[in-house]
């Protein structure tokens, strides 16, 4: 018998769940295997995926304003980075705190091994002095045991969007796990796409260069390599939706024919009709409003809005009341 680690199971158990309900899904944290976390660097290389170009600007122009607003003054304190993958962006801000002789340790979370070790010897390279204290794994567990933990200041980085995968209960329990892993006075940084023109959006997340539907594609491919499966991409069509009243940008692949798939591992045959939808991801989109309400429901309180300048993305920060 094939010995199954707990982190295949999980993936395994996800994907079955996912495929067998009566709407089909699969979860976006699976998108980022090595290839997935490659492909999705290709995404935000392109000028089109303006968030990534945005939020790059705002830490550019920025950086000073960020830094003093996000450390907690003399003392030590932890930087957490949720989602840091290759921390392109964050460097910037790391090395503004570096000049400004902060005294803090980064301690970087991501899904992905291979991208948190990149960063790890990226940072290595380019900022020797730099204390790094990284964790790999799925960052609701991690929250949860940095609630368990009493310690020093802590500012909480959750940058890109990133908040724009989560279902509205995600958002729920992501906020709440935030409240309780930090103290009165302590600093979050959220980046939070803006509601814009649907066309904008459109060229982001369904991309003319085919990155975007590769991207959904390798999770299939994911499931053929890990479970044995044997989807056939050129059965699916990817396509995306942009709701301007909720917000919601959501991609699927769609199956062009009648045709099932069957993971043996798991033991499990799926059957597609023809038209049939995966939901494959939500990137939702906000406005300030929508922000703002929600630091106060959550027990913060904004402190500022830093934008770029055509105002498509904002980096949050709040204090924690
Ligand atoms: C990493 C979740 C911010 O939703 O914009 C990009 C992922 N998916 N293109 C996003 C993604 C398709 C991205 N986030």
């Amino acid at each position: 018998m094939m010995l199954i680690s707990e982190k295949v199971d999980q993936f395994a158990h996800d994907t079955v769940k996912g495929l067998t309900s009566k709407t089909k899904y699969l979860l976006p944290k699976y998108f980022y295997n090595d290839r997935g976390s490659k492909i999705f660097q290709d995404i935000m290389g392109m000028p089109e995926y303006y968030l990534t170009n945005c939020e790059y600007d705002i830490f550019e122009t920025k950086k000073q304003e960020i830094v003093a607003a996000i450390s907690p003054g003399h003392s030590i304190f932890q930087l957490v980075e949720l989602g840091a993958g290759d921390g392109l962006k964050s460097k910037l801000l790391l090395d503004a705190m570096m000049n400004q002789r902060q005294n803090f340790i980064y301690t970087p979370v991501d899904i992905s091994k291979l991208a948190l070790n990149e960063l790890k010897s990226d940072l290595q390279k380019n900022l020797p002095d730099l204390k790094v204290k990284e964790y790999a794994g799925d960052f609701f567990t991690i929250m949860k045991n940095f609630a368990h933990e009493n310690g020093i200041p802590r500012a909480v980085l959750f940058l890109g969007s990133n908040i724009g995968n989560f279902s509205n209960s995600e958002t729920d329990l992501f906020f709440n796990l935030l409240s309780n892993m930090t103290h009165p006075g302590d600093k979050v940084l959220i980046g939070f796409d803006l509601k814009k023109s649907p066309i904008t959006i459109m060229k982001a997340y369904d991309d003319k260069y085919g990155f975007s539907r590769d991207f959904n594609f390798n999770h299939l491919l994911r499931i053929n390599d890990e479970l044995g499966a044997d989807f056939n991409t050129e059965n699916f069509m990817h396509h995306v939706t942009y709701d301007p009243i909720s917000g919601e940008t959501k991609s699927y692949l769609i199956s062009k024919k009648k045709n099932s798939v069957t993971l043996p591992l798991v033991d499990t045959e799926i059957r597609f009709e023809k038209w049939e939808p995966i939901f494959m991801e939500l990137s939702r989109k906000y406005d300030t409003r929508e922000i703002d309400s929600m630091a106060s429901k959550y027990g913060f309180t904004v402190h500022a809005h830093f934008m770029d300048e055509k105002k498509y993305f904002t980096d949050c920060l709040w204090v924690k009341e």
